[in-house]
């Protein structure tokens, strides 16, 4: 299996699958893989000739150097994951020094507000060094479709508008959420939790589930507050932010329209570990 670690390398790559006239698949990850980046990469290995997968932990998008620090590097394993499910796939794991050089900020960008709901408002510049990294990497690679997972609703919708802002020739494919057999969407920071913390997560996607049912007869404000209130009385949780919001513009809905549709997101911190969840609503 071919892994390149340099942007000369890679670059030389793609631009022989560019002479060939072939598509090319792009699933930008930060490694500590799992099955929910397996079923991006599968859909990308189906939809596409080639697929490249990119491994790197991103140090721009951490408003929390103890978080960066912390975050699980697993390379060998990632690719022993990447070569079962295909040996044809292209890894590209590059380190901080190739990619940023000395400087390694942030650039700035607008995403027309998407930027400044939910996520945005909690973890301070993590989308601008979303887009930074991105932007490198899409210029790098120039992929035909670009996979992104559901998971993070917030980032696929940004990660949108950036391909739009850019004027990038790239198409931006978002995948269903990934989840355990307990219904917890799976994450990285899974690994973080106790069994116990674990077990209980499950509470995270039974109380969407609930949340949607009740989104048929009751109003947005009625349904965060019910939301709310679950969480209140769950002593092992400690509910960050909950949101019913437009799926395009990301902002809290005031009035339900059914020509709109909308989404539950929710950041929730167990054992000190957050994680993150959205459902679809209508
Ligand atoms: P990372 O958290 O590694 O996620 C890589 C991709 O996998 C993202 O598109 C994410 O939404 C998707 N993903 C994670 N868990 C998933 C699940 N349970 N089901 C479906 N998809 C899932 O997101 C990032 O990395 C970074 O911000 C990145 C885009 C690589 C930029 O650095």
């Amino acid at each position: 299996m071919k892994v390149f670690y340099t942007k000369k390398e890679i670059s030389e790559f793609v631009n022989s699958i560019i002479r060939e006239g072939k598509t090319l698949g792009y699933v930008p990850t930060m490694g500590a893989l799992h099955q929910g980046h397996g079923s991006l990469i599968e859909q990308s290995i189906t939809e596409n000739q080639v697929t490249i997968v990119s491994i790197f932990v991103n140090p721009t998008q951490f408003d929390n150097k103890a978080d960066l620090n912390k975050y699980p590097r697993t390379l060998e394993n990632d690719i022993e994951l990447i070569k079962k499910i295909d040996a044809s796939i292209v890894v590209f794991a590059p380190s901080s020094k190739e990619l940023y050089a000395n400087d390694v900020n942030s650039k700035s960008y607008s995403f027309d507000g998407l930027e400044h709901e939910m996520e945005g408002k909690h973890r301070q510049g993590h989308f601008d060094g979303v887009g930074t990294i991105l932007d490198l990497f899409f210029n790098l690679i120039k992929p035909t479709n670009a996979y992104f997972g559901e998971k993070d609703f917030q980032q696929l919708q940004i990660v949108k508008k950036l391909v739009s802002k850019l004027n990038l020739n790239v198409n931006v494919v978002g995948c269903n959420i990934f989840r355990e057999h307990s219904g917890l969407a799976m994450s990285s920071r899974n690994e973080r939790l106790s069994k116990e913390a674990r077990a209980e997560a499950a509470f995270i996607f039974k109380t969407l589930k609930q949340a949607k049912i009740h989104f048929g007869t009751k109003s947005a404000a009625k349904v965060e507050e019910w939301v709310t209130n679950q969480f209140a009385k769950n002593t092992h949780f400690n509910l960050e932010y909950v949101s019913i919001a437009n799926v395009n513009t990301l902002k809290p809905v005031k009035r339900k329209s059914k020509k709109q549709q909308y989404r539950l997101f929710i950041a929730a911190f167990i054992d000190n570990i957050r994680l993150i969840d959205n459902i679809a609503l209508n």
